[in-house]
């Protein structure tokens, strides 16, 4: 006989090899007792049944069990019901299909010692007909075919196991659809203090002042929005300069974006999203802390220097009829990191 390298092979017998002589090769019960096989292939089937079942139990415990549900567990202490029982099921599918799987080639496979002698690796077309007719005979051995209830429930098991990868996609959150273009900032959107929530009026600014700033009612917005993402998107820096130091807006020709000098920025840098307040007035430019990118707010808050990719997006404001700061629009592009940015 000959494997699919060219490896000579042939069943051992007790001492048919006097440089290599094999120990004495025992039968295993399941050998010679249909009884015991058929036991053999129960066990099998059960475990990966089983794991089938742990698969199921995993989905309706995810499902099922409330994320808010605790108990305490001994020595251990308080631990969340849910990912207890997600780890134990999950585990356990795992875990039974491997044992099944030890336990089929142990007890049901064939059980043949062979011995095989090398020679160099190739394949020519004869070795790869007799690979192929060899696995076509290491599948009927093992039993694959004609023991139906093993190969039915091991498929069932494996079909059912990438599901719970698929269902804790869920954990990811919602699709962002269109929610990355956008903001809460809307037209007349007053501004106000980020921690105090004071409305801003021009007055309150100086020269050189750098103030982190978000849209007035952002609590009762972001319940509309549900989810803290919308606060974080929505902070911006305002800072005030002589309108003479502008050298650049991101307005289209003939608008202005600031207000007398007073410009809003994102917060949240275009790099990796880290929040940015740290100003040299006289300069002009807005330092990221995480990795040093640096924006010229003055001219369209333009990267000078460091990885950022993009300019800091800026909000275009004016003031309302009470002479309060308020926005006069949403962004007009998306904030935030840009590494989904469009193409
Ligand atoms: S996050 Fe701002 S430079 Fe990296």
């Amino acid at each position: 006989m000959s494997d699919n390298h060219g490896t000579d092979v042939s069943v051992a017998e007790h001492g048919d090899t006097p440089e290599f002589p094999l120990p004495p090769h025992h039968h295993r019960i399941t050998d010679t007792d249909p009884k015991a096989a058929k036991r053999a292939e129960r066990q099998v089937a059960a475990m990966f049944g089983l794991s089938a079942l742990c698969t199921i139990g995993f989905v309706v415990a995810y499902v099922a069990i409330p994320t808010d549900t605790f108990i305490a567990l001994g020595p251990i202490g308080i631990v969340q019901l849910s990912n207890l029982v997600l780890g134990l099921t999950f585990g356990l599918a795992i875990l039974l299909i491997g044992l099944g799987a030890i336990q089929w080639a142990k007890k049901l496979m064939a059980d043949e010692e062979i011995i095989g002698e090398r020679h160099p690796l190739g394949s020519p077309k004869e070795d790869q007909d007799a690979a192929l007719a060899e696995f076509q005979t290491g599948l009927a051995e093992s039993g694959f075919v004609e023991r139906k209830i093993v190969r039915r429930t091991l498929i069932g098991a494996l079909a059912l196991f990438p599901i719970p990868l698929i269902v804790v996609l869920k954990d990811m959150g919602p699709l962002p659809v269109d929610s990355l273009n956008h903001t809460i900032w809307r037209k007349g959107s007053r501004i106000v203090v980020d921690v105090t929530g004071k409305p801003l009026r021009p007055e309150d600014l100086a020269i050189g002042t750098l103030v982190s700033a978000s849209p007035e009612d952002l609590d009762k917005i972001q319940e509309l929005e549900g989810n803290q993402n919308a606060r974080a998107k929505a902070s911006i820096i305002l800072v005030r300069m002589r309108p003479s130091d502008i050298k650049s807006q991101q307005s289209p020709e003939g608008q202005t974006w600031d207000y007398q000098g007073i410009l809003a920025f994102s917060k949240i840098c275009t790099h990796v999203g880290c929040p940015i307040a740290l100003y040299q007035q006289r300069q002009h430019s807005l330092l990221c802390p995480c990795h040093q990118s640096t924006f010229d707010l003055a001219d369209g808050g333009k990267v000078i220097f460091g990885p950022a990719a993009r300019h800091m997006p800026q909000l275009p404001i004016t003031i309302d009829s009470e002479g309060y700061l308020v926005a006069q629009s949403d962004f007009q592009e998306p904030v935030g990191p840009s590494f989904w940015e469009r193409g």
